[in-house]
């Protein structure tokens, strides 16, 4: 499950490991980076522009913490040794979804590594190892206009179950909605 894996793409390898606690900076710049990149216009400016990533390198140490007993996993992208993406997973938070099931918390690529197989890659290790693991069903949240998200999404073999809810995030607020794959075991 924690197999490094090459990606060979426009001759720039990239490699996809399994995130630990030493990661946590890393994370909160790709996270910080790709809400400023691609919240734009969904986020307020004001909201956007405050995102310092002391604090959410805060909330990632706390997060990755939390993945001692291998129960919410994160993995990294990195080329030439950086970090320039990230998938994070764990227990879904919604009673609704059936069980056996995972969430996919998050997934960034840092803009300049977009559609290279980064997103693909990472993904596809997440749901390997939940898989593995004897989920049947996977769910994450996206905003509704992210567009480009959820043509990611859907290439991937998504697709929207029905949930939708309003994320409030202090100044800011923005409709989520709720994608599935189900999986064959
Ligand atoms: C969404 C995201 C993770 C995708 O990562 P990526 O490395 O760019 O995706 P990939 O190159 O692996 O794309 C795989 C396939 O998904 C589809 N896809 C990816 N981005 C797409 C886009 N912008 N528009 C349409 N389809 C897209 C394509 O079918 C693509 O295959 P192709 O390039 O051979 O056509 C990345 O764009 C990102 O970090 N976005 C900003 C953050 C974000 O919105 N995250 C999701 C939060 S819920």
């Amino acid at each position: 499950m924690d197999a490094r894996r090459i990606g060979d793409v426009d001759a720039q390898a990239f490699v996809i490991r399994r995130a630990g606690l030493a990661d946590a900076r890393a994370i909160a710049e790709v996270a910080v980076a790709g809400w400023q990149a691609a919240y734009r216009g969904i986020l307020s400016d004001a909201f956007l522009d405050a995102m310092r990533v002391d604090a959410r390198e805060v909330a990632w140490r706390e997060r990755l913490a939390r993945d001692v007993d291998g129960g919410a996993p994160a993995w990294v992208a990195e080329r030439a040794g950086h970090v320039v993406g990230f998938v994070s997973s764990g227990p879904p938070r919604d009673e609704d979804v059936p069980l056996p099931a995972s969430e996919i918390y998050a997934i960034y690529v840092l803009a300049e590594s977009w559609r290279q197989g980064l997103g693909r890659s990472l993904l596809q290790t997440a749901v390997a190892h939940w898989r593995a693991g004897g989920a049947r069903t996977l769910v994450l949240w996206v905003f509704e206009a992210n567009a480009p998200a959820r043509a990611f999404y859907e290439a991937m073999g998504w697709q929207p179950d029905g949930g939708r809810q309003a994320l409030e995030l202090g100044s800011a607020s923005a409709i989520e909605i709720r994608y599935r794959l189900r999986l064959s075991a």
